[in-house]
């Protein structure tokens, strides 16, 4: 793998032992799948950041480590709202040990808005390299922006953040970005929302595995692809895809598809994704909401009263810049939480069946929160929560 003299100097020490450190796991990285050299990146999204997941060992790692981040990096979610964590019934030795993982990171240069959505606070272009490791956000950084992301481990991510650079192999490179099968949608309706394609990619993920779809007969928005991606990459390992005339690379590039597979999908296979099943709980907002999404739940929740624990997740950043939004939402006694997120904070753990609008969270909920999931439009968890 070719490294510049500075990069050699990093390597031999010169700028510190965790430096040091840091380039010699891109590089072991780098080696393991091919890189030729290393590419600069324009923004790091490290994961890893709830103590729910690292625990200890996770704590006393970032501890160890002596450096800034030299680009833009931001966290995660975490497992609790750093401003509101007693009002979201956090234990307290929980939140002590959150805050320490939180302290690690700030220490190290990370930025502390804790979101899998950075894309909606810091700007990102296509064609940017990036080292991101949340998997929502790496579809949606690849498929919806255009830039260039693999999906990172936390550590590599973090790595990256504190050298500036990441191997340069997989999705950074246009022959690893084409299209692998052809996903056709057949259906009679007009218009999907959210959940809808929230479901589509929880179905598709499972068929595809970690090939490239390029899908015909479908035009989302940037919501709507939000959810499509989130899901297809939790139950495959999808870290991009293309939608014919939709997203950039697809404007951009006469793919030859022809002679792919190609998979038909029906529209009464996602229906049957969308079950009555009783609920105690309802959480949207995974991935994180955006502006248009907390409009959409204000409207709806005009004049009512939620009747269960309502949850809705944002980042902070967005939270802050849509207040009057946000308040209104909380008029109904439902919660608008940063930071956090249904899959992430140990609150969730306590419901036994929860209602959610994405098919991420219906794949993860049932492992990461013991609980059951059921997926239902934001018309539908508004609903339920306020009958
Ligand atoms: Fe984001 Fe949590 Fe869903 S990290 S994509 S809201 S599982």
């Amino acid at each position: 793998m070719f490294l510049s003299p500075d990069e050699e100097k990093m390597l031999a020490g010169e700028n510190g032992e965790t430096l040091q450190k840091m380039l010699e796991l891109l590089v072991a990285l780098g080696k393991v799948f091919g890189a030729e050299r290393l590419v600069s990146i324009r923004s790091a999204q490290v994961s890893g950041a709830s103590f729910k997941t690292i625990g200890e060992y996770g704590l006393a790692w970032l501890s160890s480590l002596d450096a800034r981040a030299v680009v833009p990096a931001v966290l995660n979610p975490i497992g609790m709202p750093r401003g509101r964590w007693e009002e979201m019934g956090i234990e307290p030795v929980f939140a002590a040990r959150q805050q320490a993982v939180i302290a690690a990171y700030k220490r190290l240069g990370v930025n502390l808005e804790c979101t899998c959505t950075p894309y909606y606070l810091h700007e990102t272009s296509f064609g940017d390299h990036l080292a991101w490791s949340e998997s929502s956000a790496v579809s949606y950084a690849n498929s919806v922006i255009g830039a260039r992301t693999n999906r990172e481990g936390g550590p590599g991510a973090l790595a990256a953040a504190l050298v500036g650079k990441t191997p340069c192999y997989g999705l950074h490179l246009d022959k690893n970005r084409r299209p692998g099968v052809v996903i056709e949608i057949k259906s009679d309706e007009t218009y999907w929302d959210i959940a809808r394609y929230g479901a589509l990619g929880y179905h598709t993920g499972k068929l595809v595995g970690n090939k490239i779809p390029y899908f015909q007969g479908i035009a989302p928005d940037h919501d709507q692809m939000k959810a499509l991606g989130a899901a297809m990459a939790a139950t495959g390992a999808v870290a991009l895809y293309h939608i014919h005339g939709i997203t950039p690379e697809a404007r951009r590039t006469q793919f030859i598809i022809s002679d792919l597979e190609i998979i038909r999908i029906e529209s009464s296979e996602i229906d049957q994704l969308f079950t009555n099943t009783p609920i105690d709980a309802v959480a949207v907002g995974c991935p994180h909401c955006s502006p248009a999404e907390l409009i959409d739940i204000a409207r709806l929740l005009n004049g009512k009263t939620v009747t269960k624990p309502f949850y809705v997740f944002a980042a902070q950043g967005v939270i802050d810049n849509n207040s009057m939004t946000v308040n209104a939402i909380e008029k109904s006694g439902a919660r608008v939480y940063a930071d956090t997120c249904m899959v992430v904070s140990p609150v969730m753990e306590q419901y036994q069946a929860i209602m959610v609008n994405s098919g991420k969270a219906l794949a993860y909920v049932p492992d990461m929160c013991g609980a059951v999931a059921r997926i239902g439009s934001i018309e539908e968890c508004v609903e339920v929560a306020t009958s």
